[in-house]
């Protein structure tokens, strides 16, 4: 599934380094799949089933994986793979559909049971060389499938079984498979069933480290860049930072990053972005946050507001583009694009998908510009470009900063805007988060915000009424960002925060907390 449009440089699909490839038959857990064996200090990229032996030979490639998914062999059209990755030359791990395709292109006999097997089993181990070393002589393991094998190709032998079936198989030589899904958590030993492969089978040596990310990927930016400049806009979040770190570190001042303040950015955040980045990058700074608010008077609409917001800061970075002398002979532009944006964008059908809501980012800059786009995260997953900006010396605390919408705290004023209302919210959403690192739970949820709400209620402070707004607490922990849980946070925190709120916000006077899950809500209220 590679394809980079428009993209001039990708970030390193290194020559150097070992590289493992995940063959893509659809299984949700795909993305996991390659996640683990990242985490295992092994280079992997995911492909597509009808890759060739020679795409897979020019990345370097030294060992498969076929990932799930929720065909069976037998169904028409379903996903295959060239019979060459299969002959042995290449180690491969077949994870269920992967076990039932091995299986049918070697010669053995795949069975639907006509149930299927959802859920925890007991694996009971029968050779412990190679894959399975170091572990017990049962395992738990999470087993999701319809169809099983029932004849072993011919040179294979079961090396796991479960009451009901083969759990896992080997050729004795280079090639495996199991039934069950090593990469989810529910297998508790799964991440070493992984690591034993990468390791033991391919001959995997570790060599995936955010040092070796940088130093190749310098080079590569260098190469590619040559002596042409680029613009990165950079909005304090972690991606685009990281991303003009690097690109700075391979270009210097030929990258001239534009932050532009629309006055909806959380308390004290420009001035960070500045101090953190004003020193070590050639960095325009603008404080634009009159014209924004200009053009959101009175408005109301959330998708109204996106695309206000989403058309200005193109249009303001476009002048501050041609505003400087220096960006005379722009012809690049750097996009903090990371590997699940990546698989996301590939697979999104936007004419089945309904849109719930149109997320505004920059993706309008390049085609306005005309430029071309550099992404030297585009094969990085989040954890990973969080280590290679620890790498590169950017601070804590703007790498493990929650996710922060496009178009900022418009979407987090319910209803019209202006500066009071951004200014009361800030305030509130300032005191939330701040107690929320004070009880060290800040890295455990995955964004936590304060939302201001156009609803007003009576209170009462010592003597006195009060008829005040009330600000909702958004917390919610998530992988993905697609689903979401509320995050349970204890009673203690929220009554702090709630106490604090009301009586340093003088325009709040009423706290909740949001208690609903994605689906059915989404995690911003607009
Ligand atoms: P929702 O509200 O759709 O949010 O559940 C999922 C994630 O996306 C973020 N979000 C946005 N990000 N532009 C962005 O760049 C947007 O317009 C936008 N709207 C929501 C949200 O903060 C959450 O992390």
């Amino acid at each position: 599934m590679k394809s980079a449009p428009r993209s001039v440089t990708g970030a390193t699909a290194g020559v150097s380094r070992q590289c493992i490839a995940i063959i893509d038959y659809g299984s949700q857990y795909t993305q996991l799949i390659a996640r683990r064996v990242r985490e295992s200090r092994v280079y992997c990229e995911i492909f597509p089933h009808d890759v060739t032996r020679a795409q897979l030979d020019a990345e370097g490639v030294v060992g498969l994986i076929l990932s799930g998914g929720p065909s069976s062999v037998y169904d028409e059209g379903a996903p295959g793979i060239a019979a060459d990755l299969l002959d042995g030359r290449l180690p491969v791990l077949g994870v269920c559909y992967g076990m039932h395709l091995m299986t049918h292109v070697l010669g053995g006999e795949v069975v639907a049971e006509g149930r299927r097997e959802y859920g925890p089993a007991v694996v009971e181990i029968t050779d412990h060389s190679g894959l399975f070393e170091g572990l017990g002589a049962e395992e738990r393991a999470w087993m999701s499938h319809g169809d099983s094998v029932r004849t072993l190709p011919p040179g294979f032998h079961p090396i796991a079984t479960t009451s009901r079936l083969v759990a896992a198989m080997s050729d004795g030589r280079n090639r495996y498979a199991v039934q069950f899904h090593p990469e989810v958590m529910h297998t508790p030993r799964g991440a070493e069933v992984l690591r034993n492969f990468l390791y033991r089978v391919c001959g995997c040596t570790g060599d995936w480290t955010s040092a070796a990310f940088v130093e190749e990927a310098v080079a590569e930016l260098r190469a590619t860049i040559g002596d042409r400049h680029a613009l990165c806009a950079l909005s304090g979040g972690v991606d685009s930072a990281v991303a003009a770190a690097l690109v700075s570190r391979a270009i210097g001042d030929r990258l001239t990053c534009v932050f532009i303040d629309t006055g909806m950015l959380r308390k004290d955040e420009g001035k960070q972005v500045i101090a953190t980045f004003g020193p070590r990058l050639r960095l325009v700074a603008v404080d634009a946050s009159e014209r924004f608010l200009g053009k959101l008077e009175g408005v109301t609409d959330p998708e109204r507001k996106r695309m206000i917001i989403g058309e200005e800061f193109v249009r303001c970075f476009e002048e501050e583009a041609t505003r400087s002398s220096a960006f005379g002979a722009v012809d690049l532009l750097v996009q903090g694009t990371i590997y699940p944006d990546v698989i996301e964008s590939r697979s999104k059908d936007s004419k089945t998908s309904a849109r719930i809501k149109t997320h505004h980012n920059v993706g309008g800059l390049p085609e306005i510009m005309s430029l071309a786009v550099v992404e030297p995260l585009r094969r990085l997953f989040k954890d990973e470009v969080r280590r290679v900006g620890a790498e590169l010396g950017i601070p804590e605390d703007i790498l493990w900063r929650h996710p922060f919408p496009g178009p900022g705290l418009a979407v987090r004023v319910i209803g019209a805007i202006d500066r009071a209302s951004l200014d009361t919210l800030r305030e509130a959403d300032a005191i939330f988060l701040e107690e929320l690192r004070a009880a060290d739970l800040y890295r455990q949820v995955a964004q936590a915000f304060a939302v201001l709400t156009p609803v007003r209620s009576v209170g009462v402070m010592g003597d006195f009424r009060t008829y005040g707004s009330l600000v909702a607490l958004r917390a919610v922990t998530t992988e993905d960002f697609m689903t979401a849980d509320w995050a349970r946070l204890p009673h203690e925190l929220l009554e702090r925060v709630s106490a604090r709120i009301v009586n340093e916000v003088p325009a709040v006077n009423r706290v909740v907390y949001d208690i609903t899950s994605k689906p059915p809500g989404t995690i911003e209220w607009e």
